[in-house]
């Protein structure tokens, strides 16, 4: 690795806006990934609320920032403003990395890549196969626009705590991409046994079992899973979440959210810099980190 003390006139930047933006992790892995390759970059993160950020777009451009992260609340404010989207984010309704072209911004949702590239390896698997998304917010967009897309999978069950938000989620992609084999369900743990049985992937989109609530999960039955399943937790931190120690007791493949998170950074990497992340490195420095 080289010394902290490499910053010249060269040096680029990239960084991260959204509101709050204490709870990112991308700072950390991005710079790991900058370390680690040795490039010249610096990544930054950037508090604006959401009455900022056509200010802070004109200032990105203004400085020559290279390209930059968006979270929660911008990822959907932000479209209209960018001079081009990709047909994901589009669909997916929300971006997260932008790019910066001489001043042409674009906007792309690496996290549907992420999801892509997570999934890839069980890719055989999952078509045509039954899925059960844990979620109707704006990570299971993403999933669900992978699954259809990339994954030519067979039906989807969309579980939420609130029903409506599933039903609602259910039609948008059912007019959008052509896709009508879905069913909503409430997340009722007890009445989920066999929806969840009779899943080949099954996976968690919502905030449940993230630290500090890392005893939540949306099932606590272990006859949930059995053996020849996939099951995916796209929550982080913890890195095996109750729901993955669950599943992997009961002899499933499971997904981490952390393989989630640094496939969706390699991404984005890949765009500003034009060269591949070193994905396997940056996901032991980042699980190091946080399992110790
Ligand atoms: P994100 O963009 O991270 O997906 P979001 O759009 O706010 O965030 O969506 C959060 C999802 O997690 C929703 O499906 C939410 O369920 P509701 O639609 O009922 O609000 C779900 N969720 C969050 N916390 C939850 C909890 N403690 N139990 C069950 N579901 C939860």
């Amino acid at each position: 690795m080289q010394s902290q003390n490499k910053f010249n006139h060269n040096t680029k930047i990239i960084g991260i806006i959204g509101h709050p933006i204490k709870h990112s992790y991308s700072p950390l892995m991005q710079n790991i990934a900058f370390e680690l390759t040795g490039l010249n970059y610096i990544y930054l993160p950037f508090d604006i609320p959401a009455n900022s950020l056509k200010d802070a777009l004109k200032g990105i451009v203004a400085l020559g920032i290279k390209g930059f992260n968006v979270t929660l609340p911008l990822k959907e404010k932000i479209l209209p403003l960018l001079k081009d989207v990709t047909e994901e984010a589009n669909i997916v309704g929300a971006v997260n990395t932008v790019t910066n072209e001489d001043g042409i911004l674009r906007g792309y949702n690496t996290d549907v890549l992420g999801v892509v590239e997570s999934l890839n390896p069980f890719k055989d698997e999952i078509a045509g196969a039954k899925i059960s998304v844990i979620g109707a917010g704006g990570a299971a967009r993403s999933v669900i626009y992978a699954l259809i897309r990339n994954f030519k999978v067979g039906h989807i069950n969309i579980i939420n705590r609130t029903e409506q938000t599933a039903e609602s989620l259910k039609e948008y992609f059912s007019a959008k991409m052509m896709f009508d084999n879905f069913k909503a369900f409430p997340l009722i743990p007890p009445d989920l046994v066999e929806t969840f049985r009779d899943s080949k992937l099954i996976i968690n989109t919502t905030s449940m079992g993230m630290y500090p609530e890392v005893d939540d999960s949306a099932t606590t039955i272990k006859e949930s899973f059995m053996k020849g399943q996939i099951v995916f937790d796209i929550v982080y931190n913890p890195v095996k979440t109750k729901l993955l120690r669950l599943a992997e007791s009961q002899g499933s493949t499971i997904i981490t959210g952390l393989k989630m998170l640094v496939e969706q950074g390699a991404k984005s990497y890949e765009l500003w810099c034009g060269e591949k992340m070193p994905v396997e490195k940056v996901y032991r420095a980042l699980e190091s980190y946080l399992v110790s």
